[in-house]
């Protein structure tokens, strides 16, 4: 049976660092199952709006079978395109706020068929967007040794990448890897379960990663923000491990440092010392909400402010 079922992680904390004016436009760029975006909809009035973008047909098809309310507008694509798309619609500039609750949902990890999954066997898929782009089965069969390796150790920190990358290409001399268990367990095969977790858990998520290319996606859609975003727009963003909070977090820092003027240079040329952000700083998930959902025990929720003045850099 498939699940439909997501709780939404930092719930609050992400929606009240949105601060939310109640006639604004506010773009939920992840979907899910739109725990969130239920939450900014209750905070605003008749006049606000939300758009929300997921590349997985199912959230999308599950908004229009669950959400009837005409200030949500819901777009099947890649968040990448959100410049584009939302330019079209003359909306830049007139952002008051995104929010990105990165990663893959509950019903994706749970749901064996979408291939995500170590614990319960399924299609080695792995893509978000299952009408385009190739799953993770099609990949490991045409990708050399090499690539393997230097994938599971750029997007998974994985130290064993080589053995694992060399393990996967001694198994295809005999069969296919196709399903989800039988990579989880040629990976288990090479590295040793830590402190309760599986083997697999970061050679599945650098796999992941890379064939959604969330980290490629995360950085363009960034630096789309700066024209999307109203003068006091807001950025609420919540990642889910260490390689794409860093991406965040410089980001930030590197837009909200003052930038020191050469010396002589015309009064004309001012603005370019404001910011163009506000670093608002970063939380995470309390207690109470990890004892409650595991998922958040990872999760760090980035904010950050367009300021009213600062140059869009070239
Ligand atoms: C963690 S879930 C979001 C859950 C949601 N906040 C909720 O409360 O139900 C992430 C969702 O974002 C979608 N997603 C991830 N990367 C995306 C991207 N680059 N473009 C569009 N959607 C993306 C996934 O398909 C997934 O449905």
């Amino acid at each position: 049976m498939t699940s439909n079922h997501h709780q939404s992680v930092m719930f609050t904390e992400s929606i009240d660092a949105l601060n939310i004016k109640t006639g604004g436009i506010y773009i939920d760029a992840t979907f899910g199952r739109g725990g969130h975006t239920q939450g900014i909809l209750d905070k605003l009035d008749k006049s606000g709006s939300v758009i929300a973008f997921d590349q997985d047909i199912h959230a999308v098809e599950f908004a229009k079978e669950n959400f009837n309310d005409d200030r949500l507008t819901v777009i099947h694509s890649a968040f990448t395109h959100m410049g584009e798309l939302l330019s079209a619609r003359n909306l830049s500039g007139k952002i008051d706020g995104i929010l990105m609750d990165l990663g893959v949902s509950s019903p994706q990890l749970d749901n064996a068929d979408r291939g995500f999954s170590f614990n319960t066997d399924g299609p080695l898929d792995m893509r978000m967007d299952q009408t385009s782009g190739i799953s993770a089965a099609q990949w490991l069969a045409q990708a050399d040794e090499m690539e393997i390796a230097n994938v599971i150790y750029e997007f998974g920190e994985e130290r064993k990448s080589r053995h694992i990358a060399s393990a996967i290409k001694r198994m295809q001399q005999d069969k296919a890897i196709t399903t989800t268990l039988q990579l989880a367990n040629i990976i288990a095969g090479v590295v040793r379960s830590h402190k309760n977790k599986h083997p697999a858990t970061r050679s599945f998520q650098a796999i992941r990663i890379f064939i959604n290319q969330e980290l490629k996606q995360l950085s363009e859609t960034l630096e789309q923000s700066f024209d999307l975003l109203a003068p006091e727009g807001r950025l609420s963003i919540i990642s889910f491990h260490s390689i794409e909070d860093r991406i965040v977090k410089q980001f930030i820092q590197k837009y909200s440092k003052q930038k020191q003027l050469p010396k002589g240079l015309p009064v004309m040329n001012i603005d370019i010392q404001k910011t163009i952000f506000k670093d608002l700083g970063k939380q995470f998930a309390s207690k109470a909400e990890i004892k409650n959902n595991k998922r958040s025990r990872s999760a760090i929720l980035r904010i950050a402010e367009r300021t009213t003045l600062g140059v869009t850099p070239c």
